[in-house]
Order: C-alpha cells, then structure tokens, then sequence
C-alpha cells in the first residue's frame, strides 16, 4: 500500500527542472552566428554564456590552446551588448555584465561587427555573417521529475 501511495504523491508532483552550472561543447561546423544560435537552442540550451573567470578557463580548457576561435552567444543589441541566454535566473548578480574584452576591442571594424567570438582566453567582436565554430552550454546535472 505505500507504494502505491509514494506513486499517487509522485503524479502530484508537476515537472520540476533543474539545471546545474554551465558546461560548454565546441561544435566543429561553420555556422554565422544566427544559425549556431538556433542550433544551440534546438538541440541543448544556448550559445554559450561566459559570466566567470572560470568560465573563461573552462572555455580555453574546450578549445585548446591553439589558435582556434569560435562564436559565444554575446551580441550587439543597439549600443549594447547582450546574451543570447536572456533570462536571468541562469545568472548570479552582476554576471550578465561580466566581460572580457582583448584590448582594442570591441572596435566595430568597417561597422559591422555586431557578434562576439572566443579566441585565446579573449572576446573580439566580428561580422554575425561569418561562418566560425561555435560554443554552445548545457547542464552539466539536470533533474527532471515529472508526474506519473
Ligand atoms: C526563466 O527560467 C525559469 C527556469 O527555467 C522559468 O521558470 C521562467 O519562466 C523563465 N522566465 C522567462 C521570462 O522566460
Ligand atoms: C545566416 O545564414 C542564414 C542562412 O543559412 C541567413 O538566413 C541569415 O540571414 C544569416 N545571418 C547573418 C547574420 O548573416
């Protein structure tokens, strides 16, 4: 009979999600920024959102030390500059502002560089219309309990 009852509790229980800290994957296609965002929303949870220092070391950990460079999920929205991952419960205060730019950036070169792409520990901004590897974020643990 308890069991019974533990299954009638779990059914009251609604879908309840939780997602872990970030962890990030190196995609190897060549996708312009707006379609790696739709790839990245599709099938995990976005372009990568890079809040921490150590964000910035687990991303050069991901894409090795050598030259390569990939897309992150920053991007110009009018005069300033936002993350693809919006909603703010996936942030710590402050961490949306958190930036790491390589010195003389972002310089909007011929003004069109409205996209933000990782190389080398450091941010630079690039035309969205470029094809790169890009980085995407998922949860590293997430728990999902849904009703019976
Ligand atoms: C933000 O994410 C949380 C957790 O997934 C969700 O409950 C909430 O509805 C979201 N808010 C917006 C504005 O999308
Ligand atoms: C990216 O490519 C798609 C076609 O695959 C195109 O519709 C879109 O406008 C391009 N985005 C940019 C910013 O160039």
């Amino acid at each position: 009979h308890i069991g019974f009852l533990l299954i009638l509790l779990t059914a009251r229980l609604c879908s309840l999600s939780l997602c872990f800290p970030r962890e990030y994957h190196v995609v190897e296609y060549e996708k312009n920024w707006t379609d790696a965002q739709t790839y990245c929303r599709h099938h995990y949870k976005d372009l990568a959102t890079i809040a921490s220092q150590e964000d910035v070391t687990m991303l050069s950990h991901a894409l090795g030390n050598c030259q390569r460079h990939a897309w992150i999920g920053l991007y110009n929205d009018i005069n300033s500059w936002r993350w693809s991952l919006e909603n703010t419960s996936y942030y710590n205060e402050g961490e949306t502002e958190f930036r790491r730019w390589k010195s003389g950036e972002p310089n909007d070169y011929s003004r069109i560089e409205d996209c933000v792409k990782f190389r080398q520990g450091k941010w630079w901004d690039d035309p969205c219309s470029k094809k790169l590897h890009f980085i995407l974020q998922y949860c590293r643990y997430s728990l999902l309990l849904i009703g019976v």
